[in-house]
C-alpha cells in the first residue's frame, strides 16, 4: 500500500520525534516477517494510541506531540543509533529492529491491556521514591495513577510531600486545606474519609498535603512505633484501592521511611543525566535496611528511567548505564522529555486527561501495563 511522503520503512518524521504509520504497521504485519510471540510488533501497538486507519495520511502535523488516528509513536524509529553504541545494545542494527529492541536496550515485551476487574482491593502499596528532588516522583505518580485508573483500577494517591506538588498537580490548593495527611498521621481518631478528596479522574482519590506535615517529621520521633505511623493510617483503606501510590519527598527522612515501611514496592524515578546514578547507593541502601528491620516485604519494583531524549547520544548513554547498573530492575518502559508534562501541573491534571493523545499519555499508560503484569507475574 504506497503511503505518501515516507521513507521506505513506513517511518515519518514528524517534528523531532518518529511515528509510524498505521499503513506501515498493518504492512509490517502481513509482510510475512516471523517475530517471537512475546516481542511482536503489538509491542507498538499499544505503545501509543491506535486509530482505526480510516484517516488519509498526514504528511506534517503541527504539533508533533499529537499523534493523528492511525500513527503509532516510535522513540527511536527517525535516529539509527550511531553504530558504536548501538554494538553496546545489540550485536546489530538489523536485529534490533526485527527483534523489537526498546530504548533500554532489551527486546521490548508485550504488555497486554488489562482486563476489567470484578472485584476490588487488597491494595498494593508502591512508594515513588529518590532523594532526589525534580527526577520526575510526582509527574510519575500523578500519571501512573491516572493510567491505572484508566485501566479500571481504583487508585488512591498519597501526598507524602510538605510541598503538596502532587495536591497542586491536581488542581487542589494546599493552603486552602484543612485536614491533611498530617491530621491523618498525628490525630487518633482521625479517619481517612475525613481527608480524602476526589479527583477529577473516575476511580482516583488523593490524601492531600500541604506544609503540615513537615512538623510530622520532627514530632513523630517521639512516638511510639514512629516508623510505621502511615502504614497504621493507611491499613483501614486496603480493601477500598487496588493501588496506593505513595509521592516520597525528597529526603531519606523519617517521613519517607514511613512511606518505605508502608509500601509493597517502590519505584525509583532516574533522570536520564549525568548525575543520575549519584545517591542511589544511599537509597537502595536505606531500602535494604527497611527491608531488614521494619517491612521484609518491601521490594524494589523498578527503575524509571525518566526525561529521557533518545535524540541525544549523553541521554541514550546515561540510559545504558542504568540499565549495566541495575539489568532487569529497569523498567523497559521509558519516559521522554516533553513540555507537556511542566503544562499539566499548570492545568491541574494528569496529562492521560489533559492531552490524552500524547506521547507523554501513552508513555504512562505503557507504564501502568508493565507494572500490572510484573504484579500479575508473581
Ligand atoms: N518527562 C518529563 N519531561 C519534561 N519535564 C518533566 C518530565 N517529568 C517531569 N517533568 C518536569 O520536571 C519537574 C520536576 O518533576 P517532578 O515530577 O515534580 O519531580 P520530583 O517530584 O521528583 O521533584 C516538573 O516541572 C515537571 O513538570
Ligand atoms: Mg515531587
Amino acid at each position: 500500500m504506497p503511503v505518501r511522503g515516507q521513507g521506505p520503512a513506513g517511518f515519518e518524521a514528524v517534528g523531532s520525534v518518529a511515528v509510524r504509520t498505521f499503513a506501515a504497521h498493518q504492512g509490517h504485519l502481513t509482510s510475512g516477517v516471523t517475530q517471537p510471540a512475546n516481542m511482536s510488533m503489538d509491542g507498538h501497538h499499544v505503545n501509543a494510541m491506535a486509530g482505526d486507519g480510516s484517516g488519509a495520511p498526514h504528511n506534517h502535523f503541527a504539533d508533533y506531540d499529537e499523534l493523528p488516528e492511525g500513527h503509532f509513536y516510535d522513540p527511536d524509529a527517525e535516529y539509527e543509533p550511531d553504530p558504536e553504541y548501538a554494538a553496546t545494545l545489540a550485536p546489530d542494527a538489523a536485529r534490533q529492529r526485527r527483534e523489537r529492541i526498546g530504548p533500554t536496550g532489551r527486546p521490548l515485551p508485550y504488555f497486554p491491556i488489562p482486563g476489567p476487574l470484578t472485584d476490588h482491593g487488597p491494595a498494593k502499596i508502591i512508594a515513588m521514591c529518590n532523594q532526589k528532588g525534580g527526577v520526575g516522583k510526582t509527574t510519575s505518580t500523578i500519571n501512573l495513577g491516572a493510567a491505572l485508573a484508566e485501566y479500571g483500577r481504583r487508585v488512591l494517591l498519597v501526598d507524602f510531600d510538605p510541598q503538596g506538588a502532587l495536591s497542586v498537580g491536581l488542581g487542589v490548593n494546599p493552603m486552602e486545606l484543612d485536614l491533611t495527611v498530617y491530621n491523618l498521621l498525628m490525630e487518633r481518631g482521625m479517619s481517612a474519609d475525613e481527608v480524602l478528596l476526589k479527583t477529577a479522574v473516575p476511580n482516583m482519590d488523593l490524601l492531600p498535603s500541604n506544609i503540615d506535615l513537615s512538623a510530622a517529621e520532627v514530632q513523630l520521633v517521639s512516638e511510639v512505633a514512629r516508623e510505621s505511623t502511615l502504614q497504621r493510617a493507611l491499613k483501614p483503606l486496603l480493601p477500598d484501592y487496588d493501588f496506593i501510590v505513595i509521592d516520597c519527598q525528597p529526603s531519606l527522612g523519617l517521613l519517607t521511611v514511613n512511606a518505605l515501611t508502608a509500601a509493597h514496592k517502590v519505584i525509583v524515578p532516574l533522570e536520564c543525566e549525568f548525575f543520575a546514578l549519584r545517591g542511589v547507593a544511599l537509597l537502595t541502601e536505606t531500602i535494604e535496611k527497611v527491608q531488614e528491620r521494619l517491612n521484609p516485604e518491601l521490594e524494589l519494583d523498578g527503575i524509571l528511567a525518566t526525561m529521557y531524549d533518545s535524540r541525544t547520544v549523553h541521554s541514550r548513554e546515561v540510559l545504558a548505564r542504568v540499565v549495566e547498573a541495575f539489568d532487569d530492575h529497569v523498567y523497559h518502559t521509558v519516559i521522554g522529555r516533553t513540555v507537556r508534562f511542566p503544562e499539566t501541573t499548570v492545568a491541574g491534571e494528569p496529562i492521560t486527561t489533559y492531552a490524552s493523545n500524547s506521547v507523554g499519555a501513552a508513555a504512562y499508560r505503557q507504564l501502568a501495563r508493565e507494572v500490572l503484569a510484573r504484579c500479575h507475574a508473581e
